[in-house]
């Protein structure tokens, strides 16, 4: 048997596992081709805010995982707080139950969220919590008697999820184009790229988030209101490589979902639980959504689970006579994740994470922005510790790489780079060429600097290669 801490592995031990992961193991959204003459790269056991591969070589985890390890890795008393958790009571469901860790937590999580968001309906991921936003969406509109509405828009390049109704509600072509027809539904309305804005809003950022904003009511218009259940928004768009919100642009789409009876869901798998420095994006942005949908960070990745915050409002139809809101799933609630949920936010409260977050996120901004003055780099933007960086080919033209060229610089040398130099983040190209980093929220500059100068170095190369 090999050992589970990877860098004690003898060199056969290694090679067997390799050897068994390319034979069985099926990775998402990976080439696996990638693996008939490499490696898969196998993490093995984590440790703050760094993760070990199974030859024992140290990363900086520059994406918390997937958006996800807030606290940072290996927290002994959150794996205790699962351990507790199985032997008191390992699984029951919430169709028809409750149990103590999802009242715990569910009364935590209404506190912490913005207006009267009181009432939570728990998934086992962020997609499952999309999913579920839309369908309540669709049958509290068929419940108070307003029977056309199930239309959701969503901004170009957004990514909110795989399952069906999830991916018709994504925004990108690419991902969606093998599974059509999708749910009929699905509108798409600009996103906020401030970089690549149109000329005639492109000299002022306000005017530039009117203007999306306004596009927001004019697809309600050209779709008919009474056809229209929900607006579907990140706080900070993750995919196209963190577009924040211009200032005013959320007070703006809210006055037009009020005007329209249209829903505001405020879609914060990533943004929720301290990405933004806030319990909640919509916090950070000061906007009331009606729905906040969330999963990841609740965790830090201990165990699964998501879950939809919902306003008093959207609840009292389903809280009369025989209604009954017809969705669920067998794991969502799961006692061990709402124990992991607790023991994580406890971290939180310890730790004053909102508070690093805010204290650092200054510094985090100026270390990233160093990396302008090389020719490459076109934008450095985001909030937080969530941010993205643009490579372009004419950093005064702002021209972007043909599609050959950025399958080239990140598939062919960008990502394995970043990677062989010790760093974790995303190279991604679902947009404009873009790298990723959201940090785990203990991180402090030492960890900034070596950011900075792991990029610096990888960034320096793919210029001198093109
Ligand atoms: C904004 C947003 N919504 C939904 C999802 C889907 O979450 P999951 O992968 O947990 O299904 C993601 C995943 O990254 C996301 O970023």
């Amino acid at each position: 048997m090999t050992s589970s801490h990877g860098s004690d592995d003898t060199a056969a031990e290694i090679a067997a596992r390799q050897a068994s992961a390319k034979r069985h193991m099926w990775l998402h959204f990976t080439r696996m081709s990638t693996f008939a003459d490499s490696d898969m790269p196998l993490i093995v056991r984590g440790s703050g805010p760094y993760v070990f591969d199974d030859r024992g070589k140290r990363y900086l985890d520059g994406l918390s995982g997937l958006f996800v390890s807030q606290i940072g890795h290996g927290r002994k008393e959150v794996a205790e707080a699962a351990a507790r958790q199985g032997s008191e009571l390992g699984y029951f469901p919430l169709w028809s139950y409750g149990h103590p860790r999802a009242i715990e937590l569910a009364e935590r999580l209404a506190g912490m969220a913005p207006g009267d968001l009181n009432r939570v309906f728990f998934t086992t991921s962020g997609s499952e919590a999309v999913e579920s936003a839309w369908k309540l969406a669709k049958q509290y509109f068929k419940a108070i008697g307003k029977h056309g509405r199930y239309k959701v828009l969503s901004r170009d390049i957004a990514y909110h999820g795989t399952s069906m109704g999830a991916l018709a509600i994504t925004g990108l072509a690419g991902l969606k184009e093998p599974f059509e027809p999708l749910p009929a539904g699905g509108v798409r309305v600009p996103n906020t790229n401030f970089y690549r804005a149109p000329g005639f809003v492109a000299h002022d950022v306000t005017a530039f988030g009117q203007w999306a904003a306004d596009e927001i009511e004019r697809a309600i218009l050209r779709e008919g209101p009474e056809s229209v259940a929900a607006v579907f928004l990140e706080p900070l768009q993750n995919s196209g490589g963190c577009f924040p919100p211009p200032p005013g642009y959320f007070q703006r789409v809210r006055e037009i979902c009020d005007r329209y009876g249209v829903l505001l869901v405020s879609d914060e798998v990533i943004c929720a639980f301290g990405r933004l420095g806030y319990h909640f994006g919509a916090q950070r942005y000061s906007y009331q959504p009606d729905i906040i949908t969330f999963a990841k960070g609740v965790t830090s990745g201990y165990a699964p689970l998501g879950g939809m915050l919902v306003s008093d409002a959207l609840m009292e139809p389903f809280g009369k006579g025989k209604a009954t809101f017809l969705h669920g799933v067998t794991f969502a609630g799961h006692p061990v994740s709402c124990a992991v949920a607790l023991a994580n936010l406890d971290v939180f409260e310890k730790e004053d994470l909102l508070g690093n977050v805010r204290a650092n996120e200054a510094g985090f901004r100026g270390t990233l922005e160093k990396l302008n003055d090389l020719p490459i780099v076109g934008d450095v933007r985001g909030d937080g510790y969530f941010y993205g960086i643009e490579m372009v080919k004419d950093k005064a033209s702002r021209e972007t790489f043909s599609d050959d060229e950025s399958e080239q610089l990140l598939r062919g040398f960008m990502s394995q780079a970043l990677f062989a130099a010790g760093l974790v983040c995303r190279a991604d190209d679902r947009g404009d060429p873009v790298i990723q980093l959201a940090p785990p929220l203990t991180c402090t500059q030492e960890h900034f600097d070596e950011m900075e100068q792991i990029l610096r170095s990888v960034l320096t190369e793919a210029w001198a290669r093109l």
